[in-house]
């Protein structure tokens, strides 16, 4: 087990990952990687250059010719694409749809792979996307599958997209959440799924605060399972 944790936080879209995972490595003076913006930076640039992203050749070539780095400003995330910061690019509803689609392709997947676990190599990290606790660090000390109810998960991305400025409505902003969802979890490689060791907790009707109370509560029980030393280590016959 690592000194310093990684905390692998997957769901699906709008179950409140995003700001959990940032108040919690905030608490805990851990780095904060936001996955979802690695597939949204591939997504941009497919659409940047017109690729097919049907052309499995061509977004392979893509792939490896593009050079993505993440910096933290602010404790926000900042992605780079090709030395570009593409951010207020990457969040809109055009570019989740896209990035849940080329998401599906092997290379992307593949490419990515390599980059996430990069990111946490020395711990002290907590990571949200969809396969951190199946895929990408399945030996992550603690896993949480964040959940909401689909209404929830629907108003909390249409407040969000409203707040950005995006023209959109409610109706539609949850038939693409649940249509999004639908993508990631029925593709066929590290569809998201809630690992076998993964503590769920349900976000609905909770704020952040009291995710993350739950969380850290959570962390703590590991924490101490992990410091407290094995006491009887003799068969129950040979002991004193
Ligand atoms: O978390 P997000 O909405 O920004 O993610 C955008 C898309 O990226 C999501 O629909 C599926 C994909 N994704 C993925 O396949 N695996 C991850 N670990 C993170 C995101």
């Amino acid at each position: 087990m690592r000194e310093k944790f990684i905390i692998a936080i997957d769901g699906p879209s709008g179950a409140g990952k995003s700001t959990a995972s940032k108040l919690l490595s905030k608490r805990l003076g851990y780095i904060y990687v936001d996955t979802g913006a690695l597939y949204r930076a591939i997504a941009w640039k497919v659409k940047e250059n017109n690729i097919d992203s049907k052309d499995e050749a061509q977004l392979e070539d893509m792939c490896n010719k593009t050079d993505i780095k993440i910096r933290a400003v602010d404790s926000e995330q900042r992605v780079y694409v090709d030395g570009k910061d593409v951010n207020s690019y990457i969040r809109t509803p055009e570019i989740g749809m896209m990035s849940s689609k080329v998401s599906s392709v092997h290379c992307v997947r593949k490419r990515l792979l390599e980059l996430q676990r990069q990111f946490g190599k020395e711990g002290g990290a907590v990571i949200e996307g969809r396969d951190i606790g199946t895929v990408v660090f399945p030996d992550a000390e603690v896993k949480f599958f964040l959940k909401a109810s689909d209404e929830e998960r629907g108003r909390r991305r249409y407040i969000e997209l409203k707040g950005k400025g995006h023209n959109v409505s409610l109706e539609d902003t949850t038939e693409d959440i649940k249509k999004r969802d639908y993508n990631d979890s029925k593709r066929d490689i590290a569809p998201l799924c809630i690992a076998e060791d993964a503590i769920v907790i349900d976000s609905t009707g909770l704020d952040a605060e009291g995710v993350v109370k739950k969380m850290l509560n959570e962390i703590s029980k590991k924490k101490a399972k992990a410091k407290t030393p094995h006491l009887n280590p003799l068969p129950i016959g040979e002991r004193k």
